[in-house]
């Protein structure tokens, strides 16, 4: 092998190394998937309105801090939050899922 190619090699590992340690990092709540979130939001907007305004007992979930969304999802899966609907919504979600949708509530814009 030329030293150029070993050289060439060697930078390829190390970007790839790179890439696959920032992968494997621990993702922050503001880190969601906001196409997924997106996607998962249709079930939320049956109840939740988009336009961020209250409805009824429904509150407004939309320009939410991410780490807040995060947080009380998980306060409803864990079940320190008592309300049966959202224990039910939180607990058939996946951690991801939930940093989705807490990305994609998180960056609309209450409309009203
Ligand atoms: C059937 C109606 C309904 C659906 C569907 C629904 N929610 Fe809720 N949600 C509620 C109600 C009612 C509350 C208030 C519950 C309480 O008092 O704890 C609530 C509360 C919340 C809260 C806490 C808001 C706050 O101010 O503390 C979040 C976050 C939330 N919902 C997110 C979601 C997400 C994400 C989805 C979709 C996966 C969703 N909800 C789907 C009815 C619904």
């Amino acid at each position: 092998m030329s030293r150029r190619a070993a050289f060439a090699l060697a930078l390829f590992a190390a970007a790839t190394g790179a890439a696959a340690q920032q992968h494997a990092q621990p993702q922050g709540p503001a880190d969601g998937d906001l196409e997924l979130g997106k996607f998962l939001s249709e079930t939320c907007v049956a109840c939740h309105q988009i336009s961020g305004r209250m409805s009824g007992a429904v509150p407004t979930i939309v320009g939410f801090p991410p780490p807040a969304f995060v947080e009380a999802m998980q306060q409803y899966k864990n079940g320190l939050r008592p309300n049966e609907t959202m224990r039910t919504l939180a607990a058939s979600l996946s951690d991801e899922e939930i940093r989705a949708l807490a990305a994609y509530f998180g960056s609309v814009k209450p409309t009203y």
